[in-house]
C-alpha cells in the first residue's frame, strides 16, 4: 500500500516558536466552520483560531459570555474537519475554567479530545496560574490572552484600550512573562497600546500575536467576518478590512431574489 507523499507541513506549537527565533510573522484568523477554515488552511493561514466571538458574528449576542463547551466543541469539529496545515487553537468559554484547576483541566480534554484541535486558548494571567498549570501537566498546548479580555468586559466596563496606565501596563508586562514560564507557547494581546506590545514582544521568547496591538506583535490576528467585511457597523481603528461581503453579498442576495420572481432562474440551462 503506498502512502501519498503530504505536499504541505503542518504549522506545531513549536513551528510557531520558531517562526519568532527567525523574525517570520505568525498570520491567525478566526473560523468557525468548515467551508470557511479549508478557503483559509488551504490560502496558507497559520493558526485558526476557533474564537468565542462566535458568540457575536455567528450567534448574533452582545457579548462572549453565552458560548458553551458544547457550543464551542461544534464549531471546533467542523473548523478540524478541514484542516491540513493550520494549527487549530480552541477558546475555553466563560465559565469552563473560571472556578478550579480541574475544570479547566475536564473542559480542555472535552475540546481536545471531542473536536481534535491542537491546543486551547485561556483569558487571563496570575488570577489562572493554576489553571494553566494542570492543563500544560495533562500535555496540553495553551496560548494565553491578555490585555482586553472580552469575558471580562462587565468588570472592564468598555471595549477601549487596555494597560494604557503603568500600573494595568506592569501587571501585563509580569503575565506575560509568567505565561511563557508556565509554558505557553504564544499569548494574544488584545488593544493595547502599540509601544506596549513591541516591548512585551521583546521580554519574551514566545510569540505575541497582536489584535489592535500594533506592528511590534510576533504576528496577528483579526475575525475573519470583520476583516472580509460582513459586520457593517464594527469599525474600530485597528481593523483592515480585505473585502466589502456586506455590501458583495447584499447584492448578489437582492440579485436572487429578482431572479426568483421574475422567472429568470433557473433558465433552460440549470434545469434537468
Ligand atoms: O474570540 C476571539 O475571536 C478572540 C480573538 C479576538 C483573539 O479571542
Amino acid at each position: 500500500m503506498s502512502v501519498a507523499k503530504k505536499e504541505y507541513k503542518r504549522i506545531t506549537v513549536k513551528s510557531l516558536v520558531d517562526m519568532k527565533k527567525r523574525g517570520e510573522k505568525i498570520s491567525m484568523l478566526t473560523a468557525y466552520d468548515y467551508s470557511m477554515a479549508k478557503i483559509m488552511d488551504g490560502a496558507g493561514i497559520d493558526v485558526i483560531l476557533v474564537g468565542d466571538s462566535a458568540s457575536n458574528v455567528m450567534a448574533g449576542y452582545e457579548t462572549t459570555l453565552p458560548m458553551t463547551l458544547d457550543h464551542m466543541i461544534y464549531h471546533a469539529t467542523s473548523v478540524v474537519n478541514a484542516i491540513s496545515r493550520s494549527l487549530v487553537v480552541v477558546d475555553l468559554p466563560f465559565g469552563s475554567y473560571q472556578s478550579d484547576p480541574k475544570e479547566a483541566l475536564r473542559s480542555s480534554i472535552r475540546i481536545m479530545k471531542e473536536s481534535g484541535a491542537h491546543a486551547i486558548k485561556l483569558e487571563g494571567g496570575k488570577e489562572i496560574k493554576e489553571s494553566i498549570k494542570r492543563i500544560l501537566h495533562a500535555g496540553i498546548p495553551v496560548m494565553g490572552h491578555l490585555g482586553l479580555t472580552p469575558q471580562s468586559i462587565y468588570k472592564f466596563g468598555t471595549y477601549t484600550v487596555r494597560a494604557k496606565d503603568e500600573e494595568e501596563a506592569e501587571k501585563l508586562k509580569s503575565d506575560a512573562k509568567l505565561l511563557e514560564r508556565l509554558g505557553c507557547f504564544a499569548v494574544v494581546l488584545e488593544k493595547v497600546p502599540a509601544k506596549l506590545a513591541k516591548e512585551v514582544a521583546k521580554s519574551v521568547s514566545i510569540p505575541i500575536i497582536g489584535i489592535g496591538a500594533g506592528n511590534g506583535c510576533d504576528g496577528q490576528v483579526l475575525v475573519v467576518h470583520d476583516m472580509l467585511g460582513m459586520t457593517k457597523e464594527f469599525h474600530p481603528r485597528f481593523l483592515r478590512r480585505y473585502l466589502d461581503l456586506y455590501t458583495e453579498m447584499t447584492g448578489a442576495f437582492q440579485r436572487y431574489a429578482e431572479d426568483v420572481k421574475s422567472g429568470d432562474f433557473p433558465s433552460e440551462d440549470e434545469q434537468y
